[in-house]
């Protein structure tokens, strides 16, 4: 073939797409745990442990994943994300880490036959977003997607981490939580009395977990996860990542008066899907990173 031939630039597309194919099959398999290459389906369990708690302090566990034809050649580049591939993501297992297909479960506005009214099998579905009670939108198209409703379910494992989603959270202490922020979030008595211990006991959100402060206890890390300090009135309202982003920018996670928009109440009772995904699955696989693109772009159903 002639390297002017006009069908030489139709090839350069199978490349594209099969770079972008080796990278989606790769990362759907469970990559996550470094000392096990290969392909195996046996992953460790996604429940509550010791074990690996401490592997995933000690940095056994690595979230990284190669992503880079992704990120290099469709994200930096701004390549327009077509609903098409969209479709596919929701109807296919394992596309965003391990678990079955979003259109199992969310397949029609009806919600007496999909979670939530919610039909993630249409284009006009994923716009028009939760029908049952409360009903709303995912996302704004055009608009920033990574705290929106959508958004926050990819990327968000509820809190205490590892908690599986058939552990309902504990009511009175999701209250507890939900009424101080609603107050307005004072560091007052009954903050004191009620709702600070809540971070700093075992078992105080779902059974069996640990509490919020064995991993949350400083603004260092390592040790404490995204720099955020549960174990002072301060640390609580200073929120997270304020060495790595500067404390004037650090990121909320109690807007007072507001709990439903503060991400304190939201990783308490908001389950990562699909749901059974191990906590660990790369919070930030490519095909998330292609869904909020969508969405940024103007989640367009062409
Ligand atoms: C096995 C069933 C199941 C699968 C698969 C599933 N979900 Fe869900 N989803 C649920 C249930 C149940 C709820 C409601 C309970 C809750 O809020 O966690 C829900 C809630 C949601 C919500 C919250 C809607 C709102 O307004 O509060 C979003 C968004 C969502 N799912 C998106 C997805 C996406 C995207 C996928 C695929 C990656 C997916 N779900 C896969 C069962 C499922
Ligand atoms: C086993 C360790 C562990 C425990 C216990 C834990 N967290 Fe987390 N937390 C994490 C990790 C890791 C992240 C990073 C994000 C993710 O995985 O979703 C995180 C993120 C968060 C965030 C988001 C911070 C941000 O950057 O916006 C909040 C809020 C949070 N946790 C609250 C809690 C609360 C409240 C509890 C107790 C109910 C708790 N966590 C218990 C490990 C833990």
């Amino acid at each position: 073939m002639q390297p002017n031939d006009p069908a030489s630039s139709a090839l350069a597309w199978p490349g594209l797409a099969t770079l972008l194919l080796v990278a989606v099959t790769g990362l759907t398999s469970p990559a996550i745990l470094a000392d096990k290459p290969d392909q195996d389906d046996q992953q460790a369990s996604p429940s509550v442990n010791t074990d690996w708690i401490e592997d995933l302090r000690a940095g056994k566990i690595t979230l990284a994943g190669d992503d880079a034809a992704v990120d290099m050649l469709i994200l930096e580049r701004h390549i327009p994300i077509p609903y098409d591939y969209i479709a596919t993501l929701m109807r296919t297992p394992n596309a965003f880490g391990q678990g079955v297909a979003c259109i199992i479960c969310h397949s029609s506005n009806n919600p007496a036959k999909s979670y939530r009214g919610l039909d993630l099998s249409t284009c006009e579905g994923i716009r028009a977003g939760a029908t049952e009670p409360p009903a709303r939108r995912l996302f704004e198209p055009g608009q920033p997607a990574i705290k929106g409703v959508l958004g926050r379910r990819m990327r968000n494992n509820r809190m205490p981490l590892g908690v599986h989603f058939s552990t309902h959270p504990k009511a009175e202490s999701v209250m507890a939580v939900l009424n101080w922020i609603n107050a307005g979030a004072k560091n007052d008595d009954s903050f004191k009395d009620q709702v600070l211990p809540l971070f700093r006991t075992d078992n105080a959100f779902a059974p069996g977990s640990p509490a919020c402060t064995h991993c949350h206890m400083s603004n260092q890390e390592p040790p404490s996860f995204h720099e955020l300090d549960m174990t002072s009135y301060e640390g609580i309202m200073l929120g997270a990542d304020s060495v790595a982003k500067g404390v004037d920018k650090a990121t909320k996670i109690v807007i007072p008066g507001q709990p439903l928009d503060s991400g304190l109440y939201q990783h308490l009772v908001e389950d990562r899907m699909p749901p059974g995904i191990p906590p660990t699955d790369d919070r930030d696989h490519p095909n998330t990173l292609i869904l909020l693109r969508w969405i940024e772009q103007g989640a367009n159903c062409q």
